[in-house]
């Protein structure tokens, strides 16, 4: 019979020198120059090409910055720095403040015994909301269902028939810890082999490609057209099928990001029939990615339109995953993590697979569900929260319009540079023209001449963007993102304008 090594392991020598005795040196043991550390050639060979630009090496100096600026004599040319370089509305020293009904519901599920403590403090839609939900839920602090709390589901599919008018099944969807969860889970489902591809857009939101590159899958490139909006042409996507073919990988997904991250455009209904067309025609599943749905910048003429809606209007057979999460639009929830997915002519044993793998991951954050529970269903006309709820709401929506149009305009309005005014989303993704004499002092410190940008702009002002390198670009163009998130678009723009004048007068346009 073999001893279980549990038991091997404790019935080790008395000199053995195990961690558990105290006293212990660990050192000098005779066990531990046969014992091999831990390297990184250790690891699986597909995390070390995982990139992920967004909190890359920009982001970790910003870090650095924000860390020294605590320090008296710091010496630095700016006294902030100013997050530019990620999508987190509520982070600190950006404006976006929580909605007020979300939070609200959010304190009574962590602590029930509030809606007694301290009855005045709130609204009654809001204590009505918090037993309802408890009702359904128990504590927070217990697992849920894994697929997410039954009746949640059930309100996000009433949230998708409202939205969209065609019906929508709860048992289809899936509530996760944000959309990455969800896009990541997909990901590693759908990739059987190094050969297995999906369809991602350039400029892309890394997440993408960094989950390819973990699964060992191949990351397809298509390009969208910055000359006409950052549209989206189903040429491209053909012409990058057609090349994936040669190279003998399968193109299995097509990833569309709409609002798009980091344009911010917007498709048109037409465009998203000979989208789904396409996909009909190469047997590829849709990922949707809608996390922007509510961020739209220009309502009337740039309104939104899911494929879900799309997929039921054409009843297009086509197997469709659309994602929606709390950390974007007005709910800018980002630390709650909450979202879902809803999944579209999938069949029963695919849905199966899906429910086993979610619950290896036992269920997602309950507090991120009941996020998603506000999001979508927020206070009605009529309910004491209401009022307040519009005000918010409108405010956020009127901000993020009129930051995102001035700083368009003001950027556009500078040598070399040229800028697409985004109608939705919550970023600007500027065109930089760089010099050779500017690409060159690039190439001398090791940099991409974008990121050589970036980096100085961070230095000399305290603002940190990402260089388009991270999100990918055409050979030869230099972009950079930047959310209009933050306050102060005067200062802040300012800023952006001096340093690039200058960057100008040093290496030319
Ligand atoms: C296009 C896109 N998809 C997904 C995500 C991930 O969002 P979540 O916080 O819900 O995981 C982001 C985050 O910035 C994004 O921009």
């Amino acid at each position: 019979m073999t001893t279980p090594s549990a038991v091997r392991h404790l019935s080790r020598p008395a000199s053995f020198p195990s961690i558990f005795c105290r006293g212990s040196n660990r050192l000098s043991s005779t066990y531990a120059p046969t014992m091999r550390p831990l390297t990184l050639d250790l690891l699986n060979p597909t995390v070390a090409k995982v990139e992920y630009a967004v909190r890359g090496e920009l982001a970790i100096k910003a870090e650095e910055y924000r860390e020294k600026l605590k320090e008296g004599n710091h010496g630095l040319p700016f006294d902030k720095v100013i997050s530019s370089n990620i999508g987190n509305p509520q982070q600190k020293g950006l404006e976006q403040l929580p909605i007020t009904f979300t939070r609200q519901v959010a304190a009574l599920m962590e602590w029930p015994a509030l809606a007694e403590l301290a009855p005045n403090a709130f609204p009654k839609d809001v204590i009505a909301r918090a037993k309802e939900l408890s009702q359904e839920i128990g504590s927070i602090g217990a697992y849920s269902h894994s697929q997410g709390v039954p009746f949640i589901r059930k309100s996000v599919a009433k949230f998708i028939e409202n939205r969209d008018g065609y019906p929508s099944n709860p048992g289809h969807i899936f509530l996760t810890g944000g959309a990455s969860a969800g896009v990541s889970l997909l990901i590693s489902m759908l990739i059987q082999s190094p050969k297995s591809g999906i369809l991602i857009p350039i400029p892309q939101y890394p997440l993408y490609t960094a989950t390819l590159a973990q699964h060992d899958g191949a990351a397809l490139p298509y390009h969208l057209d910055e000359s006409s909006g950052w549209s989206t042409s189903v040429e491209s996507i053909e012409a990058a099928i057609q090349k994936a073919k040669e190279e003998g990988v399968e193109s299995k997904a097509l990833v569309i990001i709409n609002p798009g991250n980091p344009t911010g455009a917007l498709l048109d209904e037409a465009t998203q029939v000979k989208l789904i067309e396409l996909c009909e025609k190469h047997s590829l599943v849709l990922l949707a990615d809608e996390v922007y749905q509510d961020n739209l910048h220009q309502r009337k003429s740039h309104p939104f339109t899911s494929f879900k809606k799309v997929v039921a209007q054409t009843q297009s057979p086509v197997a469709l995953v659309s994602f929606h999460s709390i950390s974007k639009g007005v709910s800018g929830e980002c630390g709650r993590r909450g979202g879902y997915f809803e999944c579209t002519n999938f069949s029963d044993e695919i849905l199966a697979q899906i429910y086993k793998m979610v619950s290896v991951g036992l269920c997602p954050p309950v507090s991120g569900q009941i996020g998603v529970d506000s999001m979508v269903r927020p206070p009605k006309p009529g309910d004491e929260s209401y009022e307040l709820w519009k005000k918010e709401t409108d405010t956020i929506h009127e901000a993020l319009a009129s930051r995102t149009k001035t700083m368009a305009a003001r950027l556009n309005a500078l040598p070399g540079v040229s800028c697409v005014d985004s109608p939705g989303a919550l970023y600007l993704y500027p065109q930089i023209l760089l010099s050779e004499k500017a690409r060159d002092a690039a190439r001398q410190a090791g940099k991409e001449p974008d990121a050589f940008y970036a980096l100085a702009l961070l230095d000399e002002t305290g603002i940190c963007v990402v260089p388009g390198s991270g999100f990918g670009q055409k050979e030869g163009e230099w972009h950079y993102r930047l959310t209009c998130l933050c306050p102060g678009v005067d200062e802040y723009v300012g800023k952006l304008e001096n340093f690039h004048k200058s960057f100008v007068q040093k290496y030319g346009v």
